[in-house]
């Protein structure tokens, strides 16, 4: 069979050429044909979804089980009481948000879904994709086009019409090409059929998302991969090894650098690799796909499968796969690469280890940070952080703004000192920007240490009223003796005894950070180079219990 192939990459151009062209691929699909289909998500091998004959040759020339359904694609939430019953106001909800989009809702089916679509189940899933060409299609069929996606089962699903081409070519009608998908994973399934929903499979719209809208979400064992070998996945398509290039495939779980060093310490010359673009470099000798930045998950989930794909024509013996954790676009990616793996998964040995330093000022924190930068550690100046955060973020200048009203310059510069005169000696405003800064700096501190390896250390004067020390392994309270500090601060800002003592004593006395911190490094030094000596000592015993716990809760 000859494989009719349609450009539609470009639909700006000759508006009477481009609708012969959709025409043409919605009479193949009315007259029972099969055609690959653009999505944003992966191309899709459609067909007349209410034509059970040609439902039945999707099957065929996939290779795909019997007993896993397709997918019905609409143009939109009108098209539901046709094919759906018993439907709940929650999938018009989701439907004005989420549609056209990655989000494929199970519903209860009509009778006149025929049970080659459906696999033989009472329900049905339906989807509006964020197409034109295809939503163009449908729209001319006038018939929701049933579709899988278009790779031969178990392979990588496509994004090009090129890999459409690899898999399918010979064997379909026709191929659509509406350019390489956006997004590059496949739609979210829902199922909405029950209560609370149930997430069947992690894909392009994150879970967080439509949590925000709808409330709590079960997550289906088998969209965690945790389901066992004798059990029944919701979404039968879930059991199945897939995505799979011909050579095995191991990822690697944990932060990035750790999970970057495990795989450095496992490969040779004839392994491959799938590695945040920061990581490339390290792996001189093997076949390396950069999946993109470790931080940009679109960027991942669009190169996936492409690099899944490769490998076939590289001859590689063994795969590693580095995984981004489970947060946004995460959670779908991590699960496309570990069904690839066959759910073969290994968790970085993490070595992470992170404290938190507090103290007055001159105790000696400074010194003691220097310490610990000098054992490899990395200082997090939680302050700092804060104002870069402030620059980048006008949710958060608003928040400030709208209780301090006029201390942010004309440019959106903020006056830290007229911030600080607001807030000096008057508690309660003090209070009040605590809580906003702290709703800001929390998360994102979360997200810098979650990604974070080896030591860190992160400075913060509120290391308690912000919730940080909840991150750390160890609080860690900086004291010295109030005369020490006195003429630390008097010789460090060459300021009066009086103004030293005032600040001093404007502050929390030691026997506050003493009280909260887990443990005390006391600066009752003359010298500075002795306490230097003395901090590093001391955090060094500090690493050394600490990593002997981690060892034993890992083995335990
Ligand atoms: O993004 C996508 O969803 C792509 C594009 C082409 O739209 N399609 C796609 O289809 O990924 P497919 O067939 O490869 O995956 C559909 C998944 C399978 O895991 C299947 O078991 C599940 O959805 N599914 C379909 N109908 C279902 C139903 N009635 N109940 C439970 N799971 C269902
Ligand atoms: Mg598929």
């Amino acid at each position: 069979m000859e494989t009719i192939y349609y450009d539609l990459r470009d639909t700006k151009g000759q508006q009477k050429e481009i609708e012969d062209k959709i025409s043409a691929a919605a009479k193949i699909l009315r007259e029972g044909g099969l055609v690959g289909i653009p999505t944003e998500t992966v191309y899709g091998l459609g067909a007349n979804g209410l034509d059970s004959a040609a439902v039945q040759r999707i099957f065929a020339v996939k290779g795909r089980p019997q007993d896993n359904p397709l997918i019905l694609h609409v143009t939109g939430a009108q098209w539901l009481p046709r094919y759906c019953a018993d439907i709940p106001p929650m999938a018009y909800i989701l439907a004005r948000k989420f549609w056209p989009g990655p989000l494929t809702m199970i519903l209860k089916r009509q009778p006149l879904v025929p049970d080659a679509t459906t696999a033989g189940l009472n329900t049905v899933g339906v989807r509006c994709p964020n197409h034109p060409v295809t939503l163009a299609i449908i729209r001319e069929a006038g018939v929701p086009i049933a579709a899988p996606s278009a790779n031969t089962s178990g392979r990588p699903s496509c994004t090009t019409a090129q890999d459409v081409l690899e898999d399918m070519g010979g064997r379909i009608d026709s191929l659509v090409d509406g350019g390489p998908c956006i997004l590059g994973v496949e739609s979210t399934v829902l199922d909405l059929t029950c209560t609370p929903p149930r997430l069947l499979r992690p894909g392009g719209l994150p879970l967080e998302d439509m949590e925000r809208l709808i409330g709590h979400i079960d997550v289906d064992k088998a969209a965690l991969g945790t389901i066992e070998a004798h059990e029944r996945p919701a979404a039968p398509g879930m059991k199945y090894r897939h995505y799979a290039p011909k050579a095995p495939v191991t990822v690697i779980t944990g932060a990035p650098g750790a999970s970057a060093r495990e795989i450095g310490k496992r490969v040779g010359p004839t392994s491959g690799v799938i590695c945040f673009d920061e990581y490339a470099h390290l792996f001189p000798k093997q076949v390396v796909r950069p999946l993109g930045p470790s931080e940009d998950k679109q960027i991942q989930a669009q190169r996936l499968f492409e690099a899944l794909r490769s490998f076939d024509h590289s001859g590689v013996t063994e795969i590693y796969a580095q995984c981004p954790d489970n947060r946004g676009l995460g959670f779908a990616i991590g699960n496309r690469l570990k069904k690839a793996a066959g759910f073969h998964v290994l968790e970085a040995d993490n070595q992470r280890v992170i404290l938190g330093l507090t103290g007055g000022t001159g105790a000696g924190k400074s010194s003691a940070l220097r310490a610990l930068q000098a054992m490899g550690g990395t200082v997090i100046d939680c302050d700092q952080v804060y104002h870069e955060i402030l620059q980048a973020n006008a949710e958060f200048q608003n928040a400030i703004n709208a209780k301090f009203p006029g201390v942010f310059n004309a440019n959106g510069q903020l006056n830290r000192r007229k911030l600080g005169q607001e807030v000096f000696a008057k508690r309660d405003r003090l209070d009040e920007l605590n809580e906003i800064v702290f709703r800001y700096l929390v998360p994102e501190l979360e997200r810098q240490v979650e990604a974070a390896d080896g030591l860190y250390a992160l400075d913060a004067i509120n290391l308690f009223e912000s919730g940080l020390d909840r991150l750390c392994d160890r609080t860690v309270a900086v004291t010295a003796p109030t005369e020490l500090r006195v003429r630390r601060i008097m010789a460090r800002d060459d300021i009066p005894e009086q103004y030293a003592r005032l600040r001093v004593f404007a502050q929390k006395g030691d026997d506050f950070y003493r009280s909260k911190c887990d443990c005390e490094l006391n600066n009752a030094s003359e010298s500075p180079d002795v306490f230097y000596r003395e901090a590093r000592l001391f955090f060094e015993r500090l690493m050394e219990s600490i990593l002997e716990e981690k060892r034993k809760n890992a083995v335990g």
